[in-house]
């Protein structure tokens, strides 16, 4: 395969951002432009302070390779032109439902790309999708390819799917579990091309070749198993709270079994983020585009728990809390991001459950270490008389003050050592506290005079609570 010299990434994203910059480090030899149509986005990049995303360890890398073989950029045309490999890595969200292949899926963007691409490559260009695409997307961006690319030059497309993590993305690319290479008959120059970027840090043995359709499938099905655990062992949560078990026992037992391995095994009060909801969609309607009603209803039923999972616990609060919440009672929301290590509240639970709780007539303080205010009141409702019930608080202990109640959406580890009996302290009474996560020491906390309300466990000193 020809040496790769030029690496153009089209999307700045939490995917494209990220894996440019790894890349970029892990190989002096090659340089890795990044462009995007947001100007604000390629600034935020370039600049001396805060990126536009937050990850643990990206400052660094970022700092380290910008200048020397990374760039960001918005001019598309000349980093395309410039390319011997283009990777794709824009938005692919929820589009209106359609029929047919890509239905599910806004793929507006990637076809934009693929028309970038034909316009202005004129030498051989490997087109590379990291987003998350339907089945068959490949063959689509190699039509737009052919049809409006110049004669004479040729084009491969490969899936390269992006497993990356957020809030570890810099670890997960420097460390891939595997890295998935699917391209058509006839692509294998282009596959072993690709490969030898990977090849600089990847491990052979994690370079993992196959078919187009294969690969795309493989990350749609990766995050359903995924999202699937988590729906599974919240369904087992619910059935704890009613008989009197602790989730945290059942997963631990069921995790030990080697078959089954402890990891995404933990209850919670839902599972969020920008993917699993999106992919899952584009599961089930490629599932239902082709006639396979059972699959796409056994994977929607995934999403099902999951809405009724967040749905119970607010059910929860306002069982305990009671009518004090429609008397305009204050409660404390620690985290809004849909996990730790991130600002992202794409798809968050903290967005329903902060919206269900406002709808029952509380007032709502909410502290995040990493998302910014704004960010936070974009993703609640538009009314006005729910945002004059909101504070956006830049601490927890400002936001505890005088609340009946606390309800923890992310565990981010600063909650655990929050100083808990000084939390009790600034609270009203009886204090309250909620974890939606299983990140907080619940006996502890009763200790202190909290009622301290845990998913997955039931709740035995109230007795309107199951
Ligand atoms: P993002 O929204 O953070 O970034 C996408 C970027 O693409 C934006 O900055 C946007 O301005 C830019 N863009 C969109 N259309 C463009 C166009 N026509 N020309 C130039 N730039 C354009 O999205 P994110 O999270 O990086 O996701 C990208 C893809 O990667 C999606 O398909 C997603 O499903 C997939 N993915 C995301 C993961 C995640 O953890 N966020 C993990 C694995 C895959």
């Amino acid at each position: 395969a020809a040496s790769v010299r030029r690496v153009c990434c089209i999307g700045a994203g939490y995917v494209g951002g990220p894996t440019s910059a790894v890349m970029a480090l892990k190989c002096p030899g090659i340089q890795f432009t990044v462009v995007d149509s947001d100007a604000g986005r390629i600034a935020a990049w370039n600049s001396a302070a805060a990126l536009p995303i937050y990850e643990p360890g990206l400052d660094e890398v970022v700092r380290s390779q910008r200048g020397r073989n990374l760039w960001f950029s918005t001019d598309i045309d000349a980093a395309v032109a410039a390319a011997d490999i283009v990777l794709l890595a824009v938005n692919t969200p929820l589009g209106p439902r359609g029929a047919g292949l890509g239905g599910a899926t806004d793929l507006s963007a990637i076809e934009q790309c693929a028309r970038t691409v034909a316009r202005v490559a004129r030498r051989p260009t490997i087109v590379v999708e990291k987003s998350t695409v339907p089945c068959g997307t490949g063959e689509l961006i190699a039509g737009i390819l052919r049809r409006d690319g110049r004669p004479g030059v040729g084009f491969s497309v490969l899936s390269n799917p992006e497993f990356l993590s957020e809030g570890t993305a810099v670890r997960d690319l420097l460390r891939p579990d595997r890295v998935i290479i699917g391209g058509l008959d006839g692509s294998e120059d282009a596959q072993r091309a690709l490969a030898s970027v990977y090849a600089h840090w990847v491990p052979q043995e994690r370079i993992v070749t196959m078919g187009l359709w294969s690969a795309e499938l493989a990350k749609l099905a990766a995050n359903a198993l995924l999202a699937q655990r988590v729906s599974s062992i919240n369904s087992i949560s619910a059935v704890c709270e009613a008989v009197g078990a602790d989730i945290a026992d059942v997963s631990r037992a069921c995790g030990m079994d080697s078959r089954i391995g402890g990891r995404f095994l933990h209850a919670s009060v839902g599972f969020g983020g920008s993917c699993f909801h999106k992919d899952i969609m584009g599961l089930v309607w490629l599932a239902e585009s082709l006639g396979l009603h059972d699959v796409a209803e056994y994977w929607d039923q995934v999403l099902q728990m999951n809405s009724s999972q967040t749905a119970r616990f607010v059910a929860r609060i306002a069982r305990a809390v009671g009518c004090d919440l429609d008397a305009g009672a204050e409660v404390a929301v620690l985290g809004f991001a849909y996990k730790a290590g991130t600002g992202d509240t794409r798809n968050t639970p903290a967005a329903p459950v902060c919206e269900r709780l406002l709808a029952q007539g509380a007032r709502l303080a909410i502290y995040d270490p990493k998302v910014p205010a704004r960010q936070i009141r974009d993703a609640l409702p538009a009314e006005s008389h729910y945002h004059h019930r909101v504070r956006i608080c830049s601490d927890a202990y400002e936001a505890v003050a005088g609340a009946r109640a606390v309800v923890l959406l992310t565990p981010w580890p600063e909650f655990a050592t929050l100083d808990w009996a000084r939390v009790h302290g600034l609270m009203a009474q009886p204090a309250y506290v909620f974890d939606g996560h299983r990140a907080l020491d619940a006996p502890a906390l009763d200790r202190l005079g909290f009622r301290a309300v845990s998913v997955g466990v039931r709740t035995t000193h109230h007795p309107k609570l199951k």
